[in-house]
């Protein structure tokens, strides 16, 4: 099975994971019915979508979906959402399909948006994480598409990537998380989305969203005008599953400067930089740094605020990259509060674990520049581990 796999370039590792070239447009059908006959076999097989790269397996095996929970490190507790590949599949995963689920479907799937229904007895405990409901998505993907209906079976798929970090948008990013522990590792290039789907929870009343992703709350209410969202920091609820605040996140600790002043984060950069520490400035295109900038701070443009769509595709690209510096800290912008910028500031918000400073008090810019930087920025604000550790990882 492994004669002639192609090494990945997993710098020093003894085996790289078979990784093959697929058409995303036309995948071939030779690669497809492969990748079929290994998850009916149980293994692990990493595909591309339109949002991310999913780690799958069949999700009716209980087996098979236990190792996805131990290649990514992830809690028992946190469920995996099950992909079909067409709408009549849903009864195969959820007990019950409301009304309101079949016209989601009808107008986003496939798509970025996952529905989280009753689970039927068929689906695994295991792979709910426990729970009596199933998140379930018609990806859209010809490739992942593909192969979910050559498997002839449901698919488990998370992103592909060590709990707790940065989602891979690339077969590459795949690579680099989870090495030579998948079996198969089909390439079909960058994701088109690169971020996840919108998660909303019909089995709630009103309905939910436990996460917003790639598919815009504006549409998405269009079809369900009722639906609540609370972005990060109104949460008064506990964590739940996927709410996790130490979630996508690079390994150097990261500070979020939220609020309407463009000037913020090159502010709280330089302050950074002039205290000694290297800094890697992550911001919108407005918010060029100036002549005072400290020597030693690197720049990763994170896009254009009149496009937000481009900035969450390179979202996650922008913060491996800035993590491979290898600064003491990431100063990152949030993005305006609409469109795809929600769900860019809830993964920035996550990956900042707290480390938020807000522009609202007129005073603050000056307060932090002034010194009281290092005490207001550097504690990690979750108290749920200590910023620099590689747990998730
Ligand atoms: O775009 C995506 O959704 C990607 C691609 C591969 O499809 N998948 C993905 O999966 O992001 P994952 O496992 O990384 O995130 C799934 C999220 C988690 O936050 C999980 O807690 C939540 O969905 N979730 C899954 N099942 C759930 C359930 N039954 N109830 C509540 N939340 C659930
Ligand atoms: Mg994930």
């Amino acid at each position: 099975m492994t004669t002639g796999r192609p090494r990945a370039g997993m710098g020093g590792a003894p085996h790289g994971p078979e990784v093959r070239r697929i058409d995303p447009v036309d995948p071939e059908p030779s690669l497809v019915g492969r990748a079929a006959r290994l998850l009916r076999r149980g293994r692990l097989v990493a595909l591309p979508t339109e949002t991310v790269y999913g780690l799958g397996a069949d999700a009716l095996d209980a087996g098979a979906v236990a190792r996805i929970f131990a290649v990514k490190g992830r809690p028992a507790a946190d469920p995996l959402i099950v992909h079909v590949a067409d709408p009549s599949s849903l009864h195969r995963v959820a007990a019950e399909v409301p009304d309101v689920a079949w016209r989601l479907a009808a107008r986003f799937w496939p798509g970025p948006l996952t529905l989280v229904l009753l689970r039927s007895n068929s689906v695994p405990a295991i792979t709910a994480g426990g729970r009596s409901t199933v998140a379930v998505r018609i990806p859209a993907h010809p490739v992942a598409l593909a192969v979910i209906e050559a498997s002839g079976t449901p698919v488990a798929a998370p992103s592909a990537n060590r709990f707790g970090r940065i989602s891979p948008t690339t077969a590459a990013d795949v690579v680099a998380e989870l090495g030579a522990e998948v079996d198969l590792v089909l390439d079909a290039g960058p994701t088109r989305f690169g971020l996840e789907s919108t998660v909303v929870d019909l089995t709630d009343r009103p309905p939910l969203v436990l996460r917003p992703g790639a598919l815009d709350l504006e549409e998405l209410r269009e079809e369900l005008p009722d639906v609540v969202f609370r972005p990060h920091g109104h949460d008064a609820a506990p964590a739940g599953p996927g709410r996790y605040l130490r979630h996508y996140a690079p390994m150097t600790p990261l500070v979020l400067c939220a609020g309407e002043e463009d000037e913020l984060p090159v502010v709280v950069a330089t302050a950074l930089g002039h205290r000694g520490l290297r800094v890697v400035l992550l911001t919108m295109e407005r918010a060029e740094p100036t002549a005072t900038d400290a020597p030693g701070i690197v720049r990763v443009p994170l896009g254009s605020a009149e496009d937000l769509g481009s900035v969450a595709r390179a979202l996650y690209r922008n913060l491996r990259v800035a993590d491979e510096v290898g600064a003491d800290l990431l100063v990152a912008q949030a993005a305006p509060e609409r469109g795809p910028g929600v769900a860019v500031n809830d993964r920035l918000f996550r990956a900042a674990q707290g480390r938020v400073v807000s522009d609202a008090e007129p005073s603050t810019v000056e307060a932090l520049a002034e010194g009281g930087l290092a005490t207001a920025v550097l504690p990690a604000g979750s108290g749920e581990a200590p910023p620099v550790s590689g747990a998730g990882g």
